[in-house]
């Protein structure tokens, strides 16, 4: 479902992805562990084109993108509606309801006509546990809350991969568990999905694949159980002393 190849990126003379190869197929779970600046957020957003590599190409189901060449604006539109984000800082328009916040994207990116939006939206907060929530502003919404109406607003494209950067990471301890719980519930409908994410509960439960990466690279990759447990490389070992101490 998503192919990177020899995917490079740079911010001027600093190099932060360095030919990364990554393949997920259909309906698995790949999560992204990393020390802070590897590259981990990059990576994602070269994903769905927030960040134009330099040279590789992406493949997400039949489209394919080749940075070698000039890609023109309306392919990365098109591209983009392939997948769905889901941010550390929720992102939600703060004078719009959870219910308009959701409906947003079909209607503007989609050209879905409201009444049709508006019953999606609210089905996809109802799976989310927020059917009493459609009314409110972000500000009346817990954290957790508000996280779960950026989960529900991501999928609203019906993108054929979901991609998270680090979704619990800014939510006080007692309210993971809820967010966590919603993305199990992806996983297990078989979504394609790439989680960045230090929750190594999450990732044993959840992951087909973990991936370590380091300075733009990934170092290695496996089963959780076999990452975690048998790591191969020192630098992995060092990595997992560090946030399990
Ligand atoms: N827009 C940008 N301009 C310049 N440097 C950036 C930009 N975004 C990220 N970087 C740098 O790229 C490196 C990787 O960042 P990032 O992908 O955010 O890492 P991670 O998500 O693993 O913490 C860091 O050194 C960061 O400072
Ligand atoms: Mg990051």
């Amino acid at each position: 479902m998503i192919s990177m190849q020899q995917i490079s990126k740079q911010f001027g003379d600093l190099v932060v992805l360095k030919d990364i190869n990554l393949e997920v197929e259909k309906g698995k779970v790949v999560v992204v562990i990393g020390p802070s600046g590897s590259g981990k957020t990059t990576l994602l957003r070269c994903l769905n084109i927030l960040e134009k590599p330099e040279s590789g190409s992406i493949t997400i189901d039949q489209q394919t993108i080749d940075f070698s060449r000039k890609v023109s604006k309306k392919e990365i539109l098109s591209f983009r509606k392939q997948s769905g984000m889901v941010f550390q800082t929720y992102n939600l328009f703060p004078h719009f309801t959870a219910l308009e916040n959701v409906m947003e994207g079909p209607v503007t990116v989609q050209g879905v006509n409201k009444a049709k939006a508006r019953e999606k939206a609210g089905s996809l907060l109802s799976k989310v546990g927020l059917s009493e929530k459609l009314d409110v502003y972000p500000y009346q919404l817990s954290g957790g809350q508000q996280q779960r109406v950026g989960i529900a607003r991501a999928m609203a494209i019906d993108p054929k991969v979901m991609l998270f950067d680090e979704p619990t990471s800014a939510l006080d301890p007692e309210l993971v568990g809820e967010v966590l719980l919603v993305m199990k519930q992806l996983a297990e409908e078989g979504r394609t999905m790439v989680v960045v994410t230090h929750e190594m509960k999450f990732a044993r439960e959840v992951a087909d694949e973990v991936i370590f990466m380091d300075n733009g690279v990934i170092i290695e990759s496996g089963k959780p159980d076999e990452l975690f447990s048998r790591p191969k490389e020192q630098r992995t070992k060092e990595f997992l002393n560090l946030i399990n101490q």
